[in-house]
């Protein structure tokens, strides 16, 4: 199977960094889509670098199923010829999706596209999920950027005073009903030491969906450097 430098060729305009990065980023990562395999795709700006690269591998006749982790992405997989299935497999070849925020250990923050709750079934029903970001996204402990958490919009005021208990600072995104139609929180607790504690802590507040916080589940970071990538494993 030929791989292919760039998943796609630069638009010809000025390309801001991070976009450079997130491309680099992906096109390390198209490398590790296996033939015949079934795979998970993330939502976001990154993910559409590596959707756009899969599209080209699917052109040059690798055979991929993917299954998708919110409607755009479905859309957009679709639209360039890309398999999206909505029967589930027993389990995903592979995930493939970015990040708001990676630490040294592999945990990240999801979300901010909003579609973490269904970006973490894909993701921990995955034998392996591959983690694409810029530099940006680097950090020696989670938490500048607000943990997304998806809710129930019954008793929110409740789930926010709940969280807040935590220490988490809530702002309620406006204009925003995630695929599964149900408000997000961002919450902001400032420097994280201990991610899986507070994931598991945010998780068992009764009205919350799912939590942005995602531990033990990445397996490779690609790194965008420039026009170059760092694979890192976990
Ligand atoms: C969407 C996500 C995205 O992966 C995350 O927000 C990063 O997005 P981008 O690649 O656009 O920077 O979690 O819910």
């Amino acid at each position: 199977m030929a791989i292919i430098s760039y998943p796609v060729q630069a638009s010809g305009f000025m390309e801001p960094p991070t976009d450079i990065e997130k491309r680099s980023a992906a096109t390390g990562a198209l490398k590790f889509v296996k033939d015949n395999s079934t795979i998970g795709l993330g939502t976001g700006t990154t993910t559409h670098y590596f959707i756009l690269g899969l599209a080209e591998l699917v052109k040059q006749g690798i055979n991929v199923k993917c299954m998708a982790s919110s409607i755009d992405t479905a859309m957009k997989a679709e639209s360039l010829g890309i398999t999206v299935i909505d029967t589930y497999p027993d389990t995903l070849d592979a995930y493939f999706d970015g990040a708001d925020e990676v630490e040294p250990r592999g945990s990240l923050i999801k979300g901010g596209g909003g579609a973490l709750t269904r970006e973490k079934i894909l993701a921990y029903n995955s034998r392996e999920f591959n983690v694409m970001v810029d530099s940006s996204k680097v950090k020696e402990k989670l938490g500048n950027f607000g943990v997304p958490v998806e809710v129930l919009n019954f008793g929110i005021s409740f789930t926010i005073s709940n969280i807040e208990r935590l220490g988490g600072k809530c702002n309620v995104r406006s204009d925003f009903e995630s695929d599964n139609g149900n408000p997000l929180i961002d919450c902001y607790f400032g420097e994280i030491d201990n991610p899986t504690m507070l994931e598991s802590m945010i998780k068992r507040i009764p009205g919350v969906v799912e939590v942005g916080i995602f531990n033990g589940m990445t397996k490779r970071i690609f790194q965008g450097k420039g026009k170059e990538y760092v694979l890192k494993e976990v």
